[in-house]
Order: structure tokens, then C-alpha cells, then sequence
């Protein structure tokens, strides 16, 4: 499944996941910087928080209850922002395009 992440100064980079994984464990893994994940992928800390391409809102499984509960306490939330640690890799979801935070809170 290929992604692309584009950090907050607008540096783009492409990893290949294998299907399974969640978003933030990828990039985790993958190093990519802006992503904390200080709770291990548990829904439970918003640090993990993304912005998605425009084009992807609305092809991402739906917010789940705990997701967005937790997105309330994200920093500079915005209508596009979904937490990493949510979003399981599927086939569907190769070439999804996310924006990085500069800072997770
Ligand atoms: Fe903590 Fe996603 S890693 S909410």
C-alpha cells in the first residue's frame, strides 16, 4: 500500500506498507517526523493526529465514537484531521495522501 506523507515544511515522501498495519504505525516505523503517538496506538492521547488530502476525506473508514473523542483534544484540529493510530491500511487506501503537524500539540 503506498502513502505519501507531506511534513509541515512541505517535504513529501512515499512508503510502501504492508496491508494490516495502522497509518501511525507506519509511520512511525517509517520515521516520519510530527507524529508522536505517545499511547502506543490506543485512542487515548491525539498525538497521532494527521491532516488528510482533500481528496481521501471521504474514502477513509468513518470517525468512530473513541476517535472522536480523543480528536477533540488534538491540537489545531482541523475538519480534516483524523488520528493515524485509527486508520487500519487496507488495499483501498493505496496512494492516501496525509499532512504531517509541525507540532502535536
Ligand atoms: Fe494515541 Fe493515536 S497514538 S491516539
Amino acid at each position: 500500500i503506498n502513502l505519501v506523507f507531506i511534513d509541515s515544511s512541505g517535504a513529501r515522501r512515499e512508503i510502501t506498507s504492508p496491508e494490516g498495519q495502522s497509518l501511525m504505525e507506519t509511520a512511525t516505523m517509517a520515521g516520519i517526523p510530527g507524529i508522536d503517538a505517545d499511547c502506543g496506538g490506543a485512542c487515548a492521547c491525539a498525538t497521532c493526529q494527521v491532516y488528510v488530502a482533500e481528496e481521501w476525506v471521504g474514502k477513509l473508514p468513518p470517525i468512530a465514537e473513541a476517535e472522536a473523542n480523543m480528536l477533540e483534544f488534538a491540537a489545531n484540529r482541523q475538519a480534516n484531521s483524523r488520528l493515524a493510530c485509527q486508520i487500519r491500511l487496507t488495499p483501498e487506501l493505496d496512494g492516501l495522501t496525509v499532512t504531517t503537524p509541525e507540532f502535536q500539540f
